[in-house]
C-alpha cells in the first residue's frame, strides 16, 4: 500500500501534531505528513512543524469573518495541491461544514478530551470536572459534520481523582492523547479501520494493541 499523504490541521501547541510527526519519522506510520495548516498565525505548533522541516500554511480564520467555507477553500485548495489523502486534527478548534467533510470522505481524523458522546466542544476537560464526573478520557474518530462525532476509532478512558485540577486532569489525558493518536492513525493508514454503518472496526492482526479501553 502506498504511504499515505497526511495533512494536519492544528490551532495551538501541537503535541499531538508533534506525537503523529515522530511516529512518521520513526516509520511507525506508513505515511508522511506533507503539510501543516493553521488557523492561528503564531501557535507553537507551527515552531513545530519547522523544527521538524514539515510544510505549512497559516489561514487566518479571523479575516473571513462568518465565512466558514471561505476558510475552508483555501484549506482545502492547499490540501490538494500537495495531494493529501488523510486530514488529521491534531487540537484544531474549529467546526468544519459538509463542503470540508465532503472532500475527505471517511478520511478525516479528530481526537477529542472526553468519552464522546460525552461533553463535546472546547472544554472537554472542564466539562468533565464541573459535571462531577468519575471518569472521563479521549476520543479518536472519524469526523463528519457535527460537533466532535462520527465513527469511534479509539477510546482510553482516564479516572478522575478526587484531588484533580483541570490542569493534572488535562496532562494525564494529554499523555495518552499523545500515545494514541499514532496508533489510530497508522491503523487507518494500514487500512486496518472499517466502518460497517456508524461502528468503525479495526483489524488488529499482528500488531500490538494498546491498553484501550
Ligand atoms: C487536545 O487535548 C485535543 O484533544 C483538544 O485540544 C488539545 C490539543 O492539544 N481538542 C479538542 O478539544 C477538540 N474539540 P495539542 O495542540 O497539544 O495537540
Amino acid at each position: 500500500m502506498a504511504r499515505a499523504k497526511i495533512g494536519v490541521l492544528a490551532s495551538g501547541r501541537g503535541t499531538n501534531f508533534q506525537a503523529i510527526a515522530d511516529a512518521c519519522m520513526r516509520k511507525e506510520i506508513p505515511a508522511e505528513i506533507v503539510l501543516l495548516v493553521c488557523n492561528v498565525p503564531g501557535a507553537l505548533v507551527l515552531d513545530r512543524a519547522r523544527k521538524a522541516g514539515i510544510a505549512q500554511v497559516v489561514i487566518d480564520h479571523t479575516t473571513f469573518g462568518k465565512d466558514r467555507e471561505g476558510w475552508e477553500r483555501e484549506a482545502v485548495k492547499a490540501l490538494k495541491e500537495r495531494g493529501v489523502d488523510l486530514v488529521v486534527f491534531a487540537g484544531f478548534m474549529r467546526l468544519v461544514t459538509p463542503y470540508f467533510v465532503a472532500q475527505f470522505p471517511d478520511r478525516i481524523l479528530n481526537i477529542h478530551p472526553s468519552l464522546l458522546p460525552a461533553f463535546p466542544g472546547a472544554h472537554g476537560i472542564r466539562d468533565a470536572l464541573d459535571h462531577g464526573a468519575k471518569v472521563s478520557g479521549l476520543t479518536i474518530h472519524f469526523v463528519d459534520a457535527s460537533l466532535d462525532a462520527g465513527p469511534i476509532i479509539l477510546q482510553k478512558a482516564v479516572p478522575v481523582g478526587d484531588d484533580d485540577t483541570e490542569e493534572t486532569f488535562a496532562a494525564r489525558i494529554l499523555e495518552w492523547e499523545n500515545r494514541l493518536y499514532p496508533v489510530a492513525v497508522r491503523l487507518v493508514a494500514e487500512g486496518r479501520v472499517t466502518l460497517e454503518g456508524g461502528r468503525a472496526r479495526i483489524d488488529w492482526r499482528g500488531i500490538e494493541r494498546p491498553p484501550i479501553p
